[in-house]
């Protein structure tokens, strides 16, 4: 079956058929695939019955794999291998967090708008996540579109941010919630990185805002006056117009392009089980390194 992509975003998301991921994809159908992206920056697969080996496969003909350094679990208290980011509310041994646990609390995080691994030197290039179980309703996630936001600032604004260099760090998206219980291993993993605030996509020449809430300065800015600047940048670039709720069905497989949206996860009864697999392909390099 061929494939084809029908946008169902304001501007950008869309929804792939003729894929099954758990047949495997060849050389073509992955660079149609990335194709897709390149326009859509967000692609929805419905009914991908997969397990954690097969979104892996998949996941690799897109670039080289990160591992889950971002995620705050202690290796010995992992449900899942290194490979794949645990997006859910279990334990190990499958039971639902606790309301007052320092994992899920963490993991709130994802509830502010973010670009994954931006904390890291090299950040992440694609997020595909897998949904094995979903709640009855909420716990939807929302994508923002940053070459949209990019295009409709004014040409003063966009002068500004042009050449500046954010600092990214989990730190400062978990102080947002009040949330500062780091030891001091965490603390030196997680010391900010630079990033730019602006970034041309290499192959649709588009550029973007470069954005998350894990950006707390601005080189050579005074910290207020930098966090001000893009608490404004983030309430432009989260406009009704260049946002896309997605609403989760079991078996879903969304795709995203971490250089070209945000993306937030909304609120659920945190009783009920939601349980997403995420694998995630990395960038080519630190941001700084890339063209402008
Ligand atoms: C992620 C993420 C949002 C959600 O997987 O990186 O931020 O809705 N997920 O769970
Ligand atoms: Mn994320």
């Amino acid at each position: 079956m061929a494939i084809s992509i029908r946008q169902v975003g304001p501007c950008f998301a869309g929804e792939v058929t003729g894929v099954d991921i758990a047949k495997g994809v060849s050389s073509d159908e992955a660079a149609e695939i990335d194709a897709g992206m390149d326009r859509h920056a967000v692609l929805v697969f419905r009914d991908q019955v997969i397990d954690d080996d097969r979104q892996y496969a998949f996941s690799c003909h897109f670039g080289p794999m990160e591992t889950a350094t971002g995620d705050i679990a202690q290796a010995e208290d992992r449900r899942l291998p290194m490979n794949i980011n645990d997006i859910s509310n279990l334990d190990k041994r499958g039971e639902v967090l606790a309301r007052d646990d320092r994992r899920r609390l963490f993991n709130l995080g994802n509830m502010l708008w973010h670009s994954d691994s931006s904390f890291k030197p090299t950040p992440a290039k694609f997020s595909l996540l897998s949904a094995r179980a979903i709640p009855g309703e909420g716990g939807n996630t929302e994508f923002a579109d940053m070459r949209a936001a990019w295009d409709a600032l004014d040409a003063k604004t966009q002068a500004e941010c042009r050449d500046l260099v954010c600092e990214h760090s989990l730190l400062t998206s978990r102080s947002l919630l009040g949330f500062a219980e780091f030891n001091a291993e965490e603390r030196l993993k997680w010391q900010p990185v630079p990033q730019r605030l602006v970034r041309r996509h290499p192959r649709s020449g588009r550029l973007s805002l470069y954005l998350a809430s894990h950006a707390g300065a601005i080189r050579g800015w005074p910290v207020p006056e930098a966090r001000t600047f893009i608490h404004d940048l983030t309430e432009h670039a989260t406009q009704r117009q260049f946002v896309h709720a997605h609403q989760w069905r079991q078996w879903d497989l969304v795709m995203w392009d971490n250089r070209t949206v945000m993306h937030r996860a909304r609120r659920y009864d945190h009783t009920q089980v939601r349980d997403l697999h995420r694998t995630t392909v990395a960038d080519s390099g630190p941001t700084l390194e890339q063209m402008a």
